[in-house]
């Protein structure tokens, strides 16, 4: 009878080593409550949003002067430097001393010991992000790639694209969602110049 009493108890401690590992809690349900995925409408909104509260215009859009000062021109806004305006003359030598970096007075150029950065049209026309897919943009400010492809050149200064890498995929997709959906303004901006010898 013991005999039998402690096989007993073996069998169902073994019985209970195998199964304890299969006693991992299930997945609840599914419910039906599932995210909601975002209206095109609601993407626009929230983009327009993240692009006003990070600034982008401060450096993308070109600006009329008013008499409170330089605002975003709306008629070309986000398309990036003018290039039908020259770039005008700076003094070389300033630049030189590395001591200063000079912003031209749209603050769409910039000049400092990268050379001269000229900011990007993020409008949708062909000479903006037009072409470009999420993916593409996602590298570009995740990982400061121009246009967004591998084996390009790095993102020059001042793009402050490294603030942005901790941004979330939804929050992305909203602000690309809102610069699809502007103007688009055909403004070819010019190469970067690289720094002087
Ligand atoms: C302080 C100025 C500044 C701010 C603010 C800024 N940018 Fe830029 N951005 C630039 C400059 C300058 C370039 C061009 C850099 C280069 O040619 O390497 C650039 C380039 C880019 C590019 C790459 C374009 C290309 O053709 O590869 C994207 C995309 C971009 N910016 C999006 C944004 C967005 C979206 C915001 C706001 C969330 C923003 N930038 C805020 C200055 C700025």
């Amino acid at each position: 009878m013991k005999w039998m009493y402690l096989a007993a108890t073996a069998a169902v401690g073994l019985a209970c080593a195998f199964t304890t590992h299969s006693n991992t809690p299930t997945p609840p349900k599914r419910t039906g409550h599932q995210p909601k995925q975002s209206s095109q409408g609601e993407l626009v909104k929230r983009g327009q949003y993240l692009v006003t509260i990070m600034g982008c215009a401060d450096c993308h859009a070109p600006k009329k002067m008013t008499p409170k000062g330089p605002a975003p021109d709306m008629d070309r806004f986000l398309s990036g430097y003018n290039s039908d305006i020259p770039l005008g003359t700076y003094d070389k030598d300033l630049v030189k001393t590395g001591q200063w970096v000079l912003f031209n007075g749209q603050n769409t150029a910039f000049i400092g010991p990268w050379g001269v950065s000229f900011a990007a049209n993020l409008t949708p026309d062909e000479t903006g992000i037009g072409n470009w897919s999420l993916e593409q943009f996602n590298k570009a400010m995740r990982q400061g790639k121009f246009r967004g492809v591998d084996n390009s050149r790095p993102l020059l200064p001042p793009m402050p694209w490294p603030n942005y890498t901790a941004m979330t995929d939804a929050d992305m997709r909203a602000v690309f969602t809102y610069l699809k959906s502007l103007k688009p303004v055909s403004n070819p901006v010019p190469a970067a110049i690289p720094p002087a010898p």
